[in-house]
């Protein structure tokens, strides 16, 4: 059996899949493929171990019907319809948990370099604008005891959180599809609605999957709701705020400033204006890339791969009903 793997991947990764019996076909290219090229590499193999957010859908599906299971290396499955993989009885599986802890730093630091113009500051001793000690200038905001509000309280969201409450004691809201008796057990967090986390955050951070209900939700309608001392923080999808918006209201001064590890669309090109506002920190979507995270992200999809490829279910299966249907047959 044989399996595409759609990015370069640590070696230990490939070795693990070969001794389980797998013949490994690996993109050798230093970039991402088109969705032509990825449904040509499949037609050769009997799973996908997917890298990146190449779009798996109903066309990818109806050319890719013959493949036995994919594995994607990530957490977030907004770029594959799984309605179309469960169609042609394909299991799908993700990464979740092991990559939380890594992509709550990084919205962490995006929060303290955001209150502190850190990355701004940093360009201005690169333009060489480093002239004197000022003492009533290039002034930041502190975050001790202010209130973070979490939109969308899942396992990144509340690392954050617990995070955000040892660090700098803040009181932590949170607005959720679900109230959240761990969170509120773990950091004392506050479940409030919509409108109320726009109104009382002084950090904002966004920490959803992408879906109908959370696209482009941060418009100028909510920021114009927020403080006007507040910190906008996305490391989940960059569709889920407008980011022609979000340059308006920081320019207009509706808030204070954003730190993006995700853009729309990425990459960000290097003209965009909101890299020149100082209180802006972007990110190239760098929230699971460490060492230890990108490893075990690969191995975890590795495992799913040599799940599937023993007719075992793949253990962080998406589309469950994959299963269901086949032991009902
Ligand atoms: C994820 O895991 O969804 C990250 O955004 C990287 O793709």
């Amino acid at each position: 059996m044989k399996v595409f793997i759609s990015r370069k991947i640590f070696g230990p990764i490939i070795d693990f899949l070969e001794g389980n019996g797998l013949e490994v076909i690996v993109n050798e290219h230093h970039r991402k493929l088109t969705q032509e090229e990825l449904i040509e590499h499949c037609q050769e193999v009997n799973f996908l171990l997917n890298i990146g957010h190449i779009p798996l859908d109903g066309y990818f599906f109806e050319r890719c019907a013959h493949l036995n299971g994919i594995a994607l290396a990530s957490v977030g499955y907004d770029h594959v319809d799984l309605t179309q993989a469960s169609r042609f009885n394909i299991p799908v599986s993700n990464t979740p948990e092991v990559l939380s802890k890594a992509t709550a730093d990084i919205a962490f630091l995006l929060m303290q370099a955001v209150a502190r113009k850190a990355f701004y500051m940093g360009r201005l001793i690169e333009r060489g604008g480093w002239k004197d000690f000022e003492f009533i200038n290039n002034l930041g905001v502190e975050l001790e005891g202010k209130t973070l509000g979490i939109y969308g309280l899942g396992r990144i969201g509340l690392e954050l959180a617990r995070k955000a409450k040892v660090a700098f004691n803040m009181n932590i809201i949170y607005y959720n599809r679900h109230v959240s008796p761990l969170a509120e057990e773990m950091v004392g967090a506050r479940y409030v609605d919509f409108e109320a986390l726009l109104a009382e955050s002084d950090v904002l951070s966004v920490h959803t999957n992408l879906s109908p209900e959370t696209a482009y939700r941060f418009n100028m309608d909510s920021f114009k709701k927020m403080k006007s001392s507040a910190i906008f923080i996305n490391t989940a999808r960059g569709k889920i705020h407008v980011e022609k918006d979000l340059y308006n209201a920081i320019l207009q001064g509706e808030i204070w400033g954003a730190g993006l590890d995700v853009t729309d669309p990425e990459p960000m090109q290097a003209t965009n204006p909101l890299l020149q506002l100082p209180t802006v920190c972007v990110l190239p979507h760098i929230g699971s890339a460490t060492i230890e995270t990108r490893t075990k992200m690969s191995l975890m999809a590795a495992h799913n791969i040599v799940a599937a490829s023993k007719g075992e279910p793949m253990a962080q299966v998406i589309n469950k009903e994959v299963y269901n249907k086949s032991n009902q047959q």
